[in-house]
């Protein structure tokens, strides 16, 4: 099974769903002597061959795919659907983009998409928002994949070490993009990503990765010292030249460092964080769908302002200490995390 202590370089880079994984920037970071992630949630099995056959051909270190664990969910009453779509639609963005309620199934299928991860057996398959069927654990051990689990709590990190995992990803309320709590309905304990480290470090037997606001090595060698086995990095690859951020994204998180990243349900109906923007303020206390419903009504939205690059009305996932991105290639970006976690700990 997968042996953290084998990485060159104790870093994941995190998967990060919506275009932004590919196989140039998962390689550089596997052949630099980390782990390469993608985040497979909504991708189509055909889509999560290629890309898994494409870094392959790139790379013989690491590579780990990872995907939602998506629960039912059904519409709403045709009321509440109306008032959802009515604040979508009168959002005042410039152009042309069309609103409407999506139809059942509202998320893949997860045995689908696992079909050519079975196939193509990338080292590493983690799963955010809870446990996936046993039987997808087991096969995965099967065939030699370790899996991995994201936890916000040591109640959520205590199931997924039941239900077989073999490690957790220990994400801080710090972290960017979705928050990974099994139930968003429930508490958030909202614990840093070194605090909850140091606790499920402290009450699991199983190793634990770090997430959270992760920027610089000195970042890595504290998440190390609080007994994390490596740290996964998302929001600090964002701005490599691999990276498949749009322009906005990486210029809003290179140059627009007064805004602050905030949680919002706006964009999918799920909390997530991300640079604040114009239409995070708009969605304050505004009618949401549940997840993934919302993130499938507001795509035409965001794509719109994607192909506009207009900033305010795309989902700019970042972590809280965005400020800290830098502007490398992945390799050059490894190298200096290398070396500043080298520095650290000597
Ligand atoms: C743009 C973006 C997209 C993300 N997508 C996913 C995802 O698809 N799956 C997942 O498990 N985590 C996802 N995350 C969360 C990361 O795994 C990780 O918890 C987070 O990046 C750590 O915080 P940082 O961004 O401050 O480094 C995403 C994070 C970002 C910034």
């Amino acid at each position: 099974m997968f042996n953290f202590s084998k990485l060159s370089i104790p870093i994941i880079q995190a998967p990060m769903a919506g275009g932004i994984n590919n196989p140039r920037l998962a390689s550089q970071v596997s052949n630099a002597g980390g782990v390469g992630s993608f985040g497979f949630s909504y991708s189509t099995p055909q889509k999560i061959s290629e890309d898994l056959v494409a870094t392959r051909a790139l790379t013989n270190g690491p590579i780990n795919a990872n995907f939602f664990v998506f629960s039912p969910v059904e519409l709403p009453e045709q009321a509440i659907q109306e008032k959802a779509i009515e604040v979508i639609q009168s959002l005042p963005i410039e152009g042309e983009y069309l609103v409407s309620i999506p139809e059942a199934p509202f998320y893949p299928d997860i045995e689908e998409q696992l079909h050519p991860v079975w196939e193509h057996c990338p080292e590493i398959l983690t799963f955010h928002f809870g446990i996936p069927p046993l039987s997808v654990i087991e096969k995965a051990h099967s065939l030699g994949i370790a899996v991995g689990i994201t936890a916000t709590s040591l109640k959520e990190a205590k199931v997924g070490e039941k239900a077989g995992a073999d490690f957790i990803v220990a994400q801080g309320i710090e972290a960017g993009g979705h928050r990974g709590m099994f139930n968003p309905d429930e508490e958030d304990e909202k614990l840093s990503a070194i605090d909850l480290t140091k606790l499920l470090v402290g009450n699991c037997s199983i190793p634990i990765v770090a997430a959270g606001a992760i920027m610089d090595g000195i970042d890595i060698a504290n998440a190390l010292k609080s007994g994390a086995v490596a740290a996964q990095l998302g929001t600090a690859f964002l701005c490599c030249e691999e990276s498949g951020a749009s322009p906005a994204h990486k210029e809003y998180l290179l140059n627009h460092h007064i805004r602050g990243s905030v949680f919002t349900t706006g964009f999918s109906g799920r909390p997530a964080r991300g640079i604040n923007n114009e239409f995070i303020r708009m969605m304050e206390g505004k009618m949401v769908l549940p997840f993934p419903i919302q993130n499938t009504m507001t795509t035409s939205l965001r794509h719109l302002a994607g192909r506009t690059n207009n900033g305010e009305y795309q989902s700019l996932w970042a972590g809280e200490d965005y400020s800290r991105t830098r502007e490398l290639n992945a390799q050059n970006l490894m190298l200096a995390l290398k070396e500043e976690l080298f520095i650290a700990l000597s």
